[in-house]
């Protein structure tokens, strides 16, 4: 017996749903409760925790997880431009440790000795959720069945239909999916030839760019210290504005992302993301930045904090004091960051054409190429003189 009361985070699909008899009859679990967590992924809840009861779980419960998701883990991770590699938003990394949290939660409330999830033992999600739980709560035993398992699809299904798992009606999709309000992410199918240009069938929240609107959108994003509080000048709540900018993005074509990047476990992936809304919010958060931050602040946290704070994200490190450190610089640098930022939107395209604050720091006076501006020019002789005094010595010397 590997746990008496486990909770298990639930998706709907198969694998977590064949978890459930595998925890009871081949794991000893005396109960299994499953938890669903809606990030926005526009899935019937209520059917999703039918199924968890009809697959064998004592109890079911669904937890709305979209403003956390959105005021917690999004816009910290928006404050670092997280990107892994330079393009991924991370939209399913960071949902992890919010679920692991909410696990972590339902453990507590009913006792359990165990979490489960139905990761396998080839991706990312399976260390972002064990360490995140061990994080949270380190006397909780975590259980993966499918990491060892063993069983082929076709074995999966048949073992669920054993235990009264329907098998899928519809022909399963040759794709994984894995969908919330930052962004989706597909693989598998044909795209795991790198060299395939990705089917139009894939995309869920874009629209082609070569059939979206032949007139540009324009779309003003507000910010308040670095957190996007309004659309075209209407405030709105942190998920509705999510909502409604991968809506309107979306549209345009934006948000489409092909890469080949690189899991922690060292295997190389093609993966395709859509993520309209996480990266436009990037963008503006970036224009306003440059407006708002001075030149050496912008660029510490662009070469050591934001590609550091990626790397956390997708290595499972949410929970980490690496974080919490890093948090605090983003906070003190974020103080700042308010004001608008206008984008176009055309063909798959969101380019920056405005940006304007109360705390900006660009300066006219100085900047201007009309007369009577305000920079000292004679200035600049001097300064020159020292600043290119190394590299000058050094020619002396190499190039004489
Ligand atoms: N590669 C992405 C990550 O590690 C997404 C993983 C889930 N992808 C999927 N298609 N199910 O964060």
């Amino acid at each position: 017996m590997r746990a008496k009361r486990v909770v298990l985070a639930y998706s709907g699909g198969v694998d977590t749903s064949v978890c459930i008899p595998y925890l009871l009859h081949e794991w000893g679990a005396q109960e299994v409760i499953a938890l669903a967590v809606d990030l926005g992924q526009n899935e019937d809840m209520e059917q999703i925790r039918q199924k968890a009861l009809t697959s064998g779980a004592v109890a079911a419960y669904v937890a709305d997880g979209k403003a956390s998701f959105v005021t917690d883990y999004i816009w910290p991770s928006l404050a670092a431009n997280a990107m892994y590699e330079g393009y991924y938003p991370l939209a399913t990394a960071l949902a992890r440790p919010l679920i692991a949290r909410l696990l972590v939660e339902v453990a507590l409330e009913h006792g359990c000795d165990a979490v489960a999830h139905g990761c396998t033992g080839k991706g990312n999600d399976q260390v972002r959720f064990d360490v995140s739980i061990k994080a949270l709560a380190p006397y909780l035993t975590v259980l993966a069945p499918a990491r060892e398992w063993g069983m082929t699809r076709e074995e999966t299904i048949a073992y669920g239909e054993r235990y009264g798992i329907p098998s899928p009606v519809t022909k399963k999709s040759p794709y994984s999916v894995d969908f919330n309000l930052y962004g989706r992410s597909i693989e598998c199918g044909s795209l795991e030839d790198p060299w395939t240009e990705p089917p139009a069938e894939i995309y869920g929240m874009t629209t082609d760019p070569e059939s979206a609107p032949d007139q540009p959108g324009y779309v003003t994003v507000g910010f308040t210290a670095g957190i996007p509080v309004s659309l075209d000048g209407v405030v709105l709540g942190p998920v509705a504005l999510i909502d409604q900018l991968n809506i309107l993005t979306g549209s345009h074509g934006v948000g489409r992302i092909d890469l080949v990047e690189d899991r922690l476990v060292g295997i190389k992936s093609r993966e395709i993301y859509e993520c309209p809304a996480a990266l436009v919010l990037i963008a503006s958060h970036r224009a306003l930045e440059a407006m708002t931050l001075t030149r050496e602040v912008s660029l510490y946290k662009q070469q050591h904090i934001e590609p550091t704070y990626a790397q956390l994200v997708y290595n499972g490190l949410w929970y980490s004091p690496l974080r919490q450190a890093l948090d605090g610089f983003l906070t003190s640098t974020q103080a700042t960051v308010t004001g608008e930022v206008r984008l176009k939107l055309f063909k798959g395209q969101a380019t920056v054409v405005g940006r304007r604050s109360p705390q900006s720091l660009y300066d006219n006076g100085l900047a201007t190429y009309a007369q009577g501006d305000s920079f000292d020019h004679r200035a600049a002789e001097g300064f020159i003189y020292v600043w290119g005094l190394p590299t000058k010595v050094w020619s002396a010397v190499h190039r004489p």
